[in-house]
Order: C-alpha cells, then structure tokens, then sequence
C-alpha cells in the first residue's frame, strides 16, 4: 500500500520538498506523522463554531492515528498529483497547529491557475495569522507551484474571508452565480483574485500545448 505512494512522492519529491515557508510569527508547511500530538490538540483546543464558514471541532473519537494517517495518505497523493496542496500554519513560539491554508483545482491548462484557501482556528482570529499566512500561501503558488493566477472564491456574506482577501491586495472579479454546492444549495461566490505580476513575481511556468 505504501509502495505506490512513495512512488507517487518520489516522481514529484523536488516539487514538493520545497513547500515550506517561515514567516515572522508562522510556519507553513505539509502535515507529517510527526505531528499526530499537534493535530489532534488543535481540534481539542478550537472553540464552539462562531459561524458557518467556520469548522465544527471534530469529536474526540474521530482523532485517532489511524484516522491521522488516512488523512496525511490523502494530502499526499493530492499533493503527489499536483492538484490539491493542504498546508498547516504552525504558531512558532509554540509549535502548535493554528489552521490551515490549500491551494485547490489547480489547473495547468492554458490558466496555470488555482483556487486558495484558508481556515484559522477560531480561538486565534483577528490577530493578523489569516493574513500573514495567506501571504506565504500566495508566494508559494506563485514561485514554488509557478502558477501564473489565484482566486480566492468567498460567499458574498463572509464579511471576515472579504476583509482579509481585500487586506492582502486581492482585486474584486465579479460574481460568479451558483458556484458551489455548500449546505444544501447552490451558492454565489464572490471571485478576488491576483495574478503573480500583481505581486512582484515573474511568471517562470511553461504552459503545455493542448493535445490534438
Ligand atoms: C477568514 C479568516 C481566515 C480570517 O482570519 P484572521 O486571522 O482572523 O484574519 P486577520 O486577523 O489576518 O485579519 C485579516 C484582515 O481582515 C480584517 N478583519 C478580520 N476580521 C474582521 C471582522 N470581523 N470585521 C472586519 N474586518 C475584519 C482585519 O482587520 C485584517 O485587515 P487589516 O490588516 O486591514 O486590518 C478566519 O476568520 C476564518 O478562518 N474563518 C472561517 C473560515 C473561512 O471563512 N475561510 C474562508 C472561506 S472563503
């Protein structure tokens, strides 16, 4: 079972090896099985859900090693297939897990773009982690993935998700209607997004011809 994702690892090790970033407060980087203790005392810790974009604290049963170890199985090969990167924020000074950053549905297609993400636990908002790590998480598409464009999707009433998209520098796109299926419904997002020469970054991809 783990020979195919060692494979999986080995053929992308480069790419992947170099997601890592340490910034003033944080540092941003893939789980491992080494932080078990960290992961489950981040749910442990996180407070009752402030609103609905925030995470429920998963019960205590759910965070088993077995469970951990199906869920770094699955970043991996997510990573390995250069779709889908989760990234933890860990707090510095404590070395604790204070959220979680992603970049999704990457494509490489003419766009050599993706969507990001970000979570941070609710008993550390408004300190500034969202945007920090959302910075790093930007420099890494755009140098480490070479990614040329990332959006960040936001439903039109998450006030907190549009205060930091705007605080970093992401420009308002547009409205894209019935986006995604959250809750029951199809819901409109609102698109900020930024391409790498927004943020002083020279585009070094290559885009591959379509097949014929
Ligand atoms: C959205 C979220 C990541 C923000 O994280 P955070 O660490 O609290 O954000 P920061 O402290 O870095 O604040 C970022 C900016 O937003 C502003 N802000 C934060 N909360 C705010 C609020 N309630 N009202 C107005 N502005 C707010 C801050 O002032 C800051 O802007 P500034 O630098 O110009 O002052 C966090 O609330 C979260 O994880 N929410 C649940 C998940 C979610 O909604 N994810 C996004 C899905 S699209």
């Amino acid at each position: 079972m783990y020979g195919v994702y060692s494979f999986i690892a080995v053929k992308n090790f480069s790419f992947m090896k170099k997601i890592y970033r340490k910034t003033k407060r944080l540092i941003i980087r893939p789980l491992t099985i080494l932080d078990f203790n960290r992961w489950k005392n981040s749910h442990l810790l996180m407070g009752e859900q402030k609103n609905k974009w925030d995470r429920k604290p998963k019960e205590s049963s759910f965070l088993t090693k077995s469970n951990f170890k199906k869920i770094l199985k699955s970043q991996l090969k997510m990573r390995a297939s250069d779709k889908f990167y989760d990234l933890s924020i860990f707090d510095q000074r404590t070395n604790e897990i204070i959220g979680f950053v992603a970049i999704m549905d990457v494509n490489r297609g003419l766009g050599q773009s993706a969507y990001i993400g970000y979570f941070i636990n609710n008993n550390y908002w408004g300190f500034g982690y969202g945007k920090e790590a959302v910075y790093a998480l930007i420099d890494i598409a755009f140098r480490d993935l070479k990614l040329h464009r990332i959006e960040a999707g936001i439903e039109p009433t998450n006030r907190r998700s549009i205060m930091l998209a705007r605080s970093i520098g992401l420009r308002k796109e547009g409205l894209k209607k019935r986006a995604v299926f959250l809750r029951n419904k199809w819901n409109d997002l609102v698109i900020y997004s930024a391409t790498c020469e927004e943020f002083d970054i020279p585009w070094k991809g290559k885009v591959s011809p379509r097949p014929q």
